[in-house]
């Protein structure tokens, strides 16, 4: 997405901040707590942008390829590789017509991409394309239906250089119909608002908000 090449540069600023770094290490729990990790499997890094989670995985000891169509994320995503010796491949590539062969990881990972996903049902058939039958397929987005999704959609609509103008949200319901029958798991996190004082920022906070508030990020898990 061309729209982040203008934005490459600040984006690793986010995780670094406080609510930032607490949003990841949400998401990076649910994320993992759903898609199991095998020594040396091999992962399709769908978005990969910097590669947030291209990184995790390969810390994990999977074989990452991650793909994405912003050159400046993926500049950025092999300098960091790079400078943590990790051996990541990352391709210029468009979800949506992927030059790999059908079959060929063992499984399938996208976290915080399908926002910006405007045919979500293309994009999942070739993610499943390219993965081996039995492997799984993960997906990880903002929640529509959240107090994080009502103000990213507000965000992108009064501001024309903002990001979010150019996100489709999914719903719970959106994301699993994206293949019903071939859903396995599914869990949402994030339930802390997004206008909350930095100092509440804590995990304990977070799971009492899970017993009421509807997460602003869920994931789901396919097997193919
Ligand atoms: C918010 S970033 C997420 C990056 C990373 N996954 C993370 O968790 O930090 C979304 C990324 O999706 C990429 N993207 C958007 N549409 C895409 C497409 N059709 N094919 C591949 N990547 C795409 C964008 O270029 C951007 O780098």
């Amino acid at each position: 997405m061309a729209v982040f090449n203008e934005i490459a540069d600040s984006y690793d600023g986010w995780y670094n901040s406080k609510l930032g770094s607490f949003v990841d290490t949400v998401e990076t729990g649910l994320a993992f707590k759903l898609f199991n990790v095998e020594k040396d499997m091999t992962v399709l890094d769908v978005g990969c942008g910097t590669g947030n989670f291209s990184i995790k995985l390969a810390n994990l000891g999977c074989k990452v390829t991650g793909i994405d169509i912003s050159d400046r994320m993926l500049d950025l995503g092999r300098k960091k590789a790079r400078s943590l010796g990790l051996d990541i491949e990352f391709y210029s590539m468009d979800v949506y017509d992927m030059a790999f062969k059908d079959n060929h990881f063992d499984a399938a990972f996208s976290m915080a991409a399908f926002e910006f996903i405007t045919k979500p049902e293309k994009a999942v058939e070739e993610m499943f394309r390219v993965t081996k039958t039995g492997g799984a397929i993960l997906i990880g987005t903002i929640n529509k239906d959240s107090r994080w999704g009502e103000l990213y959609i507000e965000k992108g609509r009064r501001d024309d250089s903002d990001i979010f103008r150019y996100a489709h949200f999914k719903t719970p319901d959106d994301l699993k119909e994206l293949n019903k029958d071939r859903l396995i798991n599914y869990g949402q996190c994030l339930f802390i608002p997004p206008d909350i004082a930095e100092e509440e920022i804590s995990m304990e906070r977070e799971l009492k908000l899970s017993k009421t508030e509807r997460g602003g990020f869920i994931c789901a898990l396919w097997k193919k």
